[in-house]
This record gives C-alpha cells, sequence and structure tokens, in this order.
C-alpha cells in the first residue's frame, strides 16, 4: 500500500513472481464511477470507496484460502485497512514509503493512468501511515525493495508452528503465544473442522502474535527456517498420514516434533523416515492434560541432542518450572526415549489412580466421601502430596444436587493404551512390572460390567458394611505401594536405557517429574536428591527403611481388604513384589525342575558354578 504513483503496481507484480502467488490491483476493482471520478480530478470520499473496499475485502479471503496473493492497494486510512484485514487469518501489510516530490516527479512523467498529479496532494492528506507492517524506502530500486520486502517478511515469520488445535494443541498454542512467539497454528478445514481455526483466533483475538492457517503450504511458508513444527494430533496412524503430507513439504534441517502419546517404537520408524528427507524428528512426551499444556506441562523429548537444542528455548519456556524454578522439559536421549519414558510415566500414573481407587473403595466400607476427603487432605499437606490425591478430594466432595457425583459414574474404566504399552514393554524386556499391568488388568475387569451385575446376583453375598482399618496403616500401605509403583517405573526405564544405549538420567526425569505431570508428587522430589547417588530406588537407604517398616501395616490392610471382599489388585502386587524381592530363596527351584522334567530345559545346581547346566532323568 501507498498512496498513488509510489510504485506499488510494479513492486507488487515483482513480489507476485518471487514469491509465486497471484497478483491482483485494487485499481481494477473500483466501480465505473469512482474511475470517472477520479479522471476527472476529483477525490473519492469514504462513501464512494465503501463498495469498492467491500469487493477487494470479500475477494482476499478467497485469495487467502487458496494460499494467497499480493494486492497492491492504496489503503491509505486505517479504517480501510481494518475492512482489508476483517475475517483475514494472515495478512502482511507493506507500506511504500516516498516523499511527495519523488512521488509528483515520477507521476508527471507517466502516460494513460487515470490519476493525476492533482489528486496527489489529497492522497497525502488522507494518508494515515500504518504504524505495523513493513516499511520500504520507494528511492530504492524495485528489485531492492522487494529484496527488502522479503528478507522483512522472513524475519516476521513464525518461530514455531501447531499443527492441530484440538484441546491439547490449543492450550500449547496459547502457552506458546503467551511467551511471546510469533506462532503459526494449522488445522485443517473439512468435515466437522471447518471452523476450527476460525473460532480458536476469534476466541483469542487479543494475541497479535498468533496467525491461523487451514492451508498447509500456507501454513508452513509461514514459519522462518529451520521450521519448527508441533504436531499434536491423535497417537496412531493419523500421525503417518500427516507426517506424509509434511515432509515433502519441508526442506532439510526443519524440526517436526510429535507431542502426542505415540508409541515408541513408531517414533523410532518415524525418526528413520525423517532422516531419509533430511528432517529432524523430535518424539516428546507431554503430560500435564489440558491445564498443564496451557500453563505449563512436562515436557519429555526425545531425538537428536543437535535438533533438540534448536528447538531447547521455546519448550523450555513453555514447561512447568520446579521447586527451584528449573524447567520441567529436559533431553531425554534418542530415537523414541522420550515416547517410552512418557509411556511409563502413564503407567504410574495407572498405578497410583489405581491404588488409591482401591483405598477409596476400602475406605468406603467405613466412612463417608466427606470424611475420606478430609483424611486425604491431611495426608496430601504432608509427603504423600501428589497430584492426583488432590483432584481425588475434589473428586469425593463433588455433589449433583444432594447426590455424590462419583455415585453417578458407572464403575467402568477406559483406556487409551499406554498402560497396556507398558507392561507389554515390560514383558519384552523381562521386567517384573507387576503393579502396571494389575492395574490394566483391574481396568480390563471393570470393563465386564453385565456379567458382573450377574454374577453378583447368584452369588448372593452380604457386603459387609463395616471394617475396622487402622488409618495409620493405611497411610503407610498407601505410601509402601507408591515406592514400589516407582520402583517397578524406574527399573523398566533402567531396562530399555540399558538395551537400547539411551544413557537415560533418572535424577533428571525425576525432576521433570516433579512438576507439571499428572505423577507430579512429593514423592519425585525426594526421588530426584536420591538417584543422584543410587540407580535402584528400592536400595536407596530411605526407601528400604520404608518399605522395611511399613510391611506389617500392608499386611493389616489386605487382611482387612480381603475380609470385606474388596480386591487390591495394586497393593497386592507391590506387597509380593517386596516378599519376592526380599526373599532370599524363592520357590523357582520347583519351577526349573518341572521345566527339566518335562522339556529337558536343564536347570542349575546350589552346589555348583552358575555357569554348569544339568538335567536329570526324573524317571
Ligand atoms: C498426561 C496423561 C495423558 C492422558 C492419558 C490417559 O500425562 O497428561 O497421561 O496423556 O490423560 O493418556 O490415558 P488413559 O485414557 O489410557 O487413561
Amino acid at each position: 500500500m501507498g498512496v498513488s504513483g509510489c510504485g506499488k503496481t510494479t513492486i507488487a507484480r515483482e513480489l507476485s513472481n518471487r514469491l509465486d502467488i497471484p497478483f491482483y490491483d485494487a485499481d481494477s476493482y473500483h466501480p465505473q464511477e469512482n474511475i470517472d471520478k477520479m479522471s476527472s480530478g476529483t477525490p473519492l470520499n469514504d462513501q464512494d470507496r465503501a463498495s469498492w473496499l467491500e469487493i477487494l475485502s470479500s475477494n482476499l479471503q478467497e485469495w487467502e484460502a487458496v494460499n494467497g496473493a499480493v494486492l497492491a492497494c492504496s489503503a491509505l486510512k486505517e479504517k480501510y485497512r481494518k475492512i482489508l484485514s476483517r475475517n483475514l487469518k494472515n495478512i502482511q501489510w507493506v507500506y511504500l514509503d516516498g516523499s511527495y516530490d519523488l512521488i509528483m516527479d515520477r507521476i508527471n512523467k507517466r502516460t494513460g493512468h487515470y490519476m493525476s498529479g492533482k489528486l496527489l496532494k489529497s492522497q497525502f492528506q488522507a494518508l494515515e501511515i500504518p504504524q505495523y507492517g513493513i516499511h520500504v524506502d520507494i528511492a530504492q530500486s524495485p528489485v531492492e525493495i522487494v529484496d527488502q520486502i522479503k528478507s522483512d517478511m522472513e524475519s516476521k515469520k513464525s518461530e514455531f508452528g501447531v499443527f492441530g488445535l484440538g484441546v491439547m494443541g490449543s492450550s500449547i498454542s496459547l502457552n506458546v503465544a503467551d511467551k511471546g512467539y510469533r506462532l503459526s497454528v494449522y488445522n485443517r478445514a473439512d468435515g466437522g473442522e471447518a471452523d476450527v481455526v476460525d473460532n480458536f483466533l476469534s476466541e483469542n483475538s487479543e494475541y497479535k502474535n498468533i496467525y491461523g492457517f487451514t492451508e498447509l503450504k500456507a501454513f508452513i511458508d509461514s514459519l522462518s527456517r529451520p521450521r519448527k513444527i508441533l504436531i499434536m494430533i491423535k497417537a496412531g496412524p493419523t500421525v503417518d498420514l500427516v507426517l506424509n503430507q509434511l515432509f515433502p513439504l519441508l526442506e532439510e534441517g526443519d524440526i517436526v516434533i510429535d507431542g502426542g502419546n505415540s508409541h515408541y517404537l513408531n517414533t523410532k520408524k518415524r525418526f528413520d523416515l525423517a532422516r531419509e528427507f533430511g528432517i529432524e524428528f523430535i518424539g516428546a512426551g507431554i503430560s500435564g492434560g489440558e491445564e498443564g499444556a496451557r500453563k505449563g506441562p512436562s515436557i519429555m523429548p526425545g531425538g537428536s541432542a543437535e535438533s533438540y537444542g534448536q528447538v531447547s528455548d521455546i519448550l523450555e519456556s513453555i514447561a512447568a518450572k520446579d521447586d527451584f524454578g528449573k524447567t520441567c522439559c529436559a533431553y531425554i536421549g534418542p530415537e523414541g526415549s522420550g515416547h517410552f519414558i512418557k509411556m511409563v510415566h502413564n503407567g504410574i500414573e495407572y498405578v497410583e489412580m489405581q491404588l488409591l481407587a482401591e483405598i477409596y473403595a476400602l475406605l468406603s466400607k467405613q466412612m463417608d466421601y466427606q470424611e475420606m476427603a478430609s483424611l486425604f487432605k491431611n495426608w496430601n499437606s504432608g509427603k504423600a502430596y501428589s497430584y492426583l490425591l488432590d483432584i481425588t478430594i475434589t473428586i469425593l466432595e463433588k455433589k449433583e444436587g444432594d447426590v455424590y457425583l462419583l455415585d453417578l459414574i458407572l464403575d467402568r474404566a477406559g483406556n487409551k493404551g499406554t498402560g497396556s504399552w507398558s507392561s507389554k514393554a515390560a514383558f519384552d524386556l523381562g521386567i517384573p512390572n507387576t503393579m502396571m499391568s494389575s492395574a490394566v488388568f483391574a481396568r480390563y475387569i471393570s470393563s465386564f460390567k453385565e456379567a458382573r451385575v450377574k454374577m453378583a446376583l447368584k452369588l448372593e453375598t452380604k457386603e459387609k458394611s463395616t471394617a475396622n482399618i487402622d488409618l495409620k496403616s493405611l497411610e503407610q500401605a498407601y505410601h509402601f505401594g507408591r515406592l514400589i509403583n516407582h520402583q517397578q517405573g524406574f527399573k523398566l526405564m533402567e531396562s530399555a536405557s540399558n538395551s537400547f544405549n539411551w544413557n537415560l538420567n533418572f535424577s533428571e526425569i525425576a525432576r521433570i517429574w516433579s512438576d507439571g505431570c499428572i505423577i507430579k508428587s512429593y514423592l519425585m522430589n525426594e526421588l530426584h536428591e536420591e538417584f543422584k547417588s543410587e540407580q535402584d530406588l528400592i536400595q536407596m537407604n530411605s526407601v528400604f527403611e520404608a518399605l522395611r517398616k511399613t510391611e506389617q501395616s500392608v499386611k493389616h490392610v489386605l487382611a482387612v481388604a480381603l475380609d470385606n471382599r474388596v480386591s487390591m489388585h495394586c497393593l497386592t502386587a507391590s506387597y509380593h513384589y517386596w516378599i519376592d524381592m526380599t526373599s532370599a530363596r524363592l520357590s523357582a527351584n520347583l519351577i526349573q525342575a518341572q521345566r527339566d522334567f518335562f522339556g529337558a530345559h536343564t536347570y542349575q545346581r546350589t552346589d555348583s558354578p552358575e555357569s554348569e547346566y544339568f538335567h536329570t532323568n526324573w524317571l
């Protein structure tokens, strides 16, 4: 934009060639009466320009929907520019700045244009110079001007892109924008998602640093190089569909981050595929749900350390902060390691939830929800603090009218798979991850609602309505279960780290889980310190002593639970793990004998070196 005669047509044409998008001249959209008026030397007034601006506005929207265009337009007043910007997701203003004398000189030299030098004065009077956009001095040559525009456009490009504006994508986008980054967001506009981008932009119109796109190429073009794109879509095959669209449009060195709960082996495959395109792929576990994404999640990025270095500023600025103000985002390791530890995070999450559910079931025998909430508040104010305990208190107290909402919720637990992935990984790596698999199976059992109801009727057991649980013991048993849960989770990560050469840092992992994520807890702070000197959680003096001292309490709780027919999948598993891990001799000698009996699988002997294997003819 600029006054007539500033050279905007020439420059806009050149720019359109260089950007490879169409050129339009706003002058050719004037109705005949405006052209006649201007040709007769009479300046246009606001009323004359109204219909012209409306035509341009609707055309601009159409052009934007097909990757954009360059429009040469006088757009002298701010209110004209407002009309033209209306309903556009992105508009880049370029103001061609030149003196009256220079432009008058140029106008006098040109022929065949309806605009004469006489109108220039009125144009300058009407001109309200924009306080934004790219300003270029028209004393330069057109090529120099376009070079400057292009380089200014490049420097004004978005520093970060978010692909997918679901709940998590939208929240994380606002979090990035809050930190002052120029941000491009993309969402498809087909199916039921036609208005997703428009709605997001209008609901957050106070953000001037967010640019929305529904065209993939325009989204990619809006990003400065190397492009940094965070994909926030549902994990699964859709991720591959999106990457297959994205990779060919990107350039070497661009960085794509998958922020969903993808399976770590898929992340490894995608990492290798990206490499073929010269693209850097980061699989980042992100935890904290909607609120975390908005205010500060815990972020677990895996990929090459160099590519992480290029996005660390942004990721670390949006992450939660730990108790010492350090960011809850740290480079985890290569390939799928970030998604692996997010998967284990979720496995630990399953157990933490299940332990609380077991305690809730048992306590229901002797207290109401209000009393239970008070008890949990007491626990939560000390070392047992955790986010999941905290939300459980709120859940217990929630009422709909006179009824507790919890009593209206069907007892059938859902899952999206990460808990079972953790269990499968544990099976593959040979790690006794009994609590996680118990928590997954507990959810599965709950899903057989109809069968359960039928069998319950058949059994006609009279439920006891009172139990006599010692509350101190219960608190200790809860702590016991949590310690073993974390032991099993960290052992699983240790095994993966050794098998895949990931060199995981458990103290750092505990630290970035101390805030922002769903399993944040006071315990995580303690583990952050303890892991600095001891890699095996159960061997940590404080942990071992706590487990040793509370064994009796667990026994008491399990006995009361059994007596009341309250299943305790996870607490039982934790207790059995403890017994076995602290037993010098187990019954596995019998298993070995049986294996050797029917399959000649051989066994080792207590009276011979472990390197020797024996077979017995048992009959
Ligand atoms: C998180 C959560 C999050 C999600 C789980 C729930 O860290 O923010 O873990 O990722 O809530 O995927 O999984 P289920 O639906 O399997 O319980």
